[in-house]
């Protein structure tokens, strides 16, 4: 039997975002909106667009391997592979299979979180209990998203909202002090629509009459989702901190979903919390899904806004509707991500499906493919 482990700690961490960028004023000439809505009503002013060569998987590869490498660790390290999308590269096979061959690694068990925004939450808890039983020593877990697929960029309402790109983590046993504190997540199934993609799906295959209504694009009741939202990620953040024999005063970052900056801050309102110890970048990217909490972390270490012994919190909510959060004190040293300079791209390489290529990129959006 394997042995028990007291300490799961975050060794790794690492973040991919494509380089088109999608701003306001794009999205001003696609539909009837304009900039002053969409900053004051989301705070989000720009998103990346993944390009018509990159896939979710390709994307979670250069993340991965960036979190492989600030861990110090080679991919053949890695004993379980972990990948949360709602936007995988094919029902099957799994991203994480594809991910898997990208990065080179020979060993490790892979598979796909289907948890949409609060994947990568997901993901943490599930490699947590992984490592904590003894069944692994180094789980890569992935947040990773290419949503620009599944937008109807002639919906005002969510097009502004989404962009593409990928998160990551390498989580590692150790006996040391510190590491993962305390974990809740739930489930609320009440809402199960009010985020959704009505076809494709064994429910309601695709046809051409759900290709002609568009039922193949994310909908969501936003005004819904966004009560929900400040409702689930403050009880979720609560009792994560709860379980952690914490209180709140004692957190010293916390890494939201990034959704909506005025979630964020009901959310932190709510709680009584802070602004200045939440960090948003919601503005850069708008709601990568699965990607924004690995992808905001990699940017708050970046930034010097985590150091060694900080106790941070991150709480997520997607679809499903799913909620996550998990405490934790920070033992790494911020500046190995150094050792991931010189990945990108050109690091990695998708086993290509035998159809021969295609162009996904979104029809609405070919002026900015060129
Ligand atoms: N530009 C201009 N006007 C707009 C736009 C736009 N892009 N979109 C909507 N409007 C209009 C609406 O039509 C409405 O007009 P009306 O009053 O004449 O009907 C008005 O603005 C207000 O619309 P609301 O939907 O009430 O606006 P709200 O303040 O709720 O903001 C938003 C909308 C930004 C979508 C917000 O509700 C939100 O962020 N919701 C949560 C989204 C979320 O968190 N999703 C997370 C999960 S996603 C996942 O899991 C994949």
């Amino acid at each position: 039997m394997p042995r028990p482990v007291s300490g799961v700690h975050v060794t790794g961490w690492g973040a991919y975002a494509p380089s088109r960028v999608l701003t306001n004023a794009d999205l001003e000439r696609m539909v009837d909106t304009n900039d002053e809505w969409i900053v004051s009503r989301t705070g989000i002013s720009e998103r990346r667009i993944a390009g018509p060569e990159e896939t979710t998987a390709s994307m979670a590869a250069i993340a991965g391997l960036r979190a492989i490498a600030t861990a110090g660790l080679t991919p053949d390290d890695i004993d379980l592979i972990l990948v949360g999308t709602l936007t995988p590269d094919y029902v099957m096979p799994s991203t994480a299979a594809l991910v898997k061959d990208a990065i080179g690694n020979k060993r490790a068990a892979a598979m796909d979180l289907y948890a949409a925004c609060s994947g990568f939450v997901y993901g943490y808890a599930t490699a947590n209990a992984y490592i904590a039983s003894g069944m692994a020593k180094h789980v890569l877990v992935i947040g990773a998203e290419t949503l620009s697929r599944y937008t109807d960029f002639s919906d005002r309402s969510t097009c502004i909202l989404f962009g593409d790109g990928a998160g990551a983590a390498v989580l590692s046993a150790s006996d040391e002090p510190g590491g993962t504190m305390g974990i809740e997540m739930t489930t609320d199934p009440s809402g199960a629509y009010l985020i959704w993609l009505p076809a494709g799906g064994s429910a309601r295959p695709t046809t051409d009459g759900s290709l002609a209504s568009g039922e193949h694009f994310m909908k969501m009741k936003g005004t819904e989702t966004f009560k929900m939202a400040v409702r689930t990620l403050g009880s979720t953040a609560l009792a994560a901190v709860r379980k952690a024999g914490l209180e709140l005063s004692d957190i010293d970052l916390v890494v939201p979903h990034q959704a909506n900056v005025r979630i964020i801050e009901a959310l932190a309102k709510s709680l009584d919390f802070p602004m200045e110890k939440v960090f948003v970048n919601v503005a850069r990217y708008g709601n990568t899904s699965a990607a924004s909490v690995p992808l905001a972390l990699a940017e708050a270490v970046a930034a010097g806004r985590v150091k060694k012994g900080d106790r941070l919190l991150f709480v997520a909510f997607g679809s499903g509707l799913t909620s996550g959060a998990i405490t934790m004190e920070w033992t790494a040293d911020p500046a190995a991500m150094s050792r991931a300079d010189g990945i990108g791209p050109e690091s990695v390489k998708i086993l290509p499906g035998y159809l021969g290529p295609t162009n996904p990129f979104p029809p609405a959006l070919e002026w900015l493919r060129k």
